[in-house]
């Protein structure tokens, strides 16, 4: 008989939506914990025979959960729970975790950590930075580069890094926003960390890891931008892409490659200075640049959305690999592979995301034809409604991304209806090629 194991989840969104789906998908008896009743996880965690709890995620719950379900291993997925500790929460009760302990999980939650980790150990992708909560070092920095990026050292949802040129008019600016993060201790740590600015495009890297062995995923491009053309403020991210040869294309194999080496000899490195092994998935957001390949942040847990580009076209058994990496015995890469799909996911968010979004909004669902994934929304009496964060991503897969990015779109305009936002050139040729022409103005094409 086809084993079951029974699998505690924590976690509520569409990038969790989808772990339970591939966890299910590989026979799975759910245990599922979030913080808010998920409509989609809920169905799962029940279909698979599991459990579903909605309630505050704290110690408490964690404990009773525990108590009153046998659990084979856990997988805590967002930044936020891993920050607050929930791998620890649950490995007081020898239960085996496959996702980050809170220290380990610093690599994303201390920028100023993994910046030290890098240039301590010479990893090759650190930019100029300096990690400090002295505002004159900060302004020596800044008067140094010029064009910075300026980073709350903490946590702050991917919306808290400011850059000259673009969201700073100036030097000032930037000495002024570097000033306000130090007094205010925004991200709940008192350092900011200045990196020079750098140009180029950004990509992201996914590995699963036991902090000794990896498997890379396909590469993926985030768009953080609310607006179309990559304009406006940074959002959680409105929609992502990847191609059928998994790299991306201004990505070659050995920008690949390198992009692998700086995970491995990163995770080296955290052994190294912490004498841990970096558990669960490492997120690597890098940047092709004038100055090479250059890593922005490492997260600690899969990406959102691009979470949902990797495994819809992974092929393997979820469970089997997070398990393995609970037992801090990493399977055979053989054992995954992925679809020689290109696939595009898109995010519907309440009109007036992020500042003004119209909540508690029926949204419409009407048969799509594609995958579609519950982020932040609830259910009444059979309704589905809108929250004041993104509700639903939904991704098609394809021969290419144009042809993936037609079905998407298409799904978007004639299946979801609502007071509802989407970016439609996500996965467009005309966008690609506006980032590939300005790679080529920086001669990098
Ligand atoms: N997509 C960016 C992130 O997950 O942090």
């Amino acid at each position: 008989m086809e084993r079951k194991p029974s699998i505690l989840l924590v976690g509520d969104g569409a990038r969790e939506h989808i772990i339970a789906e591939k966890l299910s998908e590989a026979n799975a008896k759910l245990i599922c914990l979030c913080s808010k009743d998920h409509p989609g996880i809920k169905r799962l965690a029940i279909l698979s025979s599991g459990k579903f709890y909605s309630s505050e995620i704290n110690e408490k719950t964690i404990n009773e959960i525990l108590k009153n379900n046998k659990v084979d291993f856990a997988f805590v997925s967002p930044d936020g729970l891993l920050f607050k500790g929930v791998t620890d929460m649950i490995k007081k009760h020898k239960v085996k975790v496959a996702s980050p302990t809170k220290a380990q999980a610093m690599i994303e939650w201390d920028k100023s950590f993994a910046r030290r980790l890098m240039k301590k150990h010479k990893i090759k992708g650190v930019p100029e930075f300096i990690a400090s909560n002295d505002i004159k070092e900060l302004n020596d920095f800044i008067e140094k580069h010029k064009q910075v990026a300026v980073k709350p050292a903490g946590l702050t949802g991917g919306k808290g890094v400011k850059v000259t040129g673009i969201q700073l008019k100036d030097e000032e600016e930037a000495k002024a926003y570097a000033k306000e993060l130090l007094e205010s201790k925004y991200s709940g740590i008192e350092t900011v960390v200045i990196e020079e600015r750098l140009l180029g495009q950004e990509f992201t890297l996914q590995i699963f890891t036991d902090g000794k062995n990896i498997i890379p995923m396909p590469l993926v491009q985030d768009h953080k931008n609310l607006l179309e053309d990559d304009q406006g403020p940074n959002t959680g991210g409105m929609g992502s892409y990847s191609t059928q040869n998994h790299l991306l294309p201004f990505i070659s194999i050995s920008d690949y490659e390198e992009a692998i080496e700086i995970a491995k000899k990163t995770l080296n490195a955290f052994y190294k200075e912490t004498k841990q092994y970096f558990k669960g998935v490492l997120y690597l957001q890098c940047m092709l640049s004038t100055k090479g390949i250059k890593v922005i942040e490492f997260n600690s847990r899969f990406g959102d959305p691009e979470a949902i580009n990797v495994l819809s076209i992974f092929q393997g058994n979820l469970a089997e690999v997070l398990e393995s990496i609970a037992n801090n015995r990493l399977i055979s890469s053989k054992k995954v592979s992925f679809k020689r799909n290109a696939t595009v996911c898109k995010y519907l968010v309440p009109n007036g995301y992020p500042d003004n979004p119209a909540k508690d909004k029926e949204i419409i669902i009407a048969k799509p034809r594609e995958k579609f994934y519950f982020a932040s929304v609830y259910e009444k009496e059979g309704k589905i409604f809108t929250t004041s964060s993104r509700a639903i991503a939904v991704i098609a897969k394809d021969i290419d991304f144009y042809s993936a990015e037609r079905r998407v779109e298409m799904d978007i305009r004639t299946s979801f209806a609502g007071e509802l936002y989407h970016r439609s050139d996500i996965g467009t040729q005309k966008l690609i090629y506006k980032k590939l022409n300005y790679l080529k103005e920086l001669n990098l094409m």
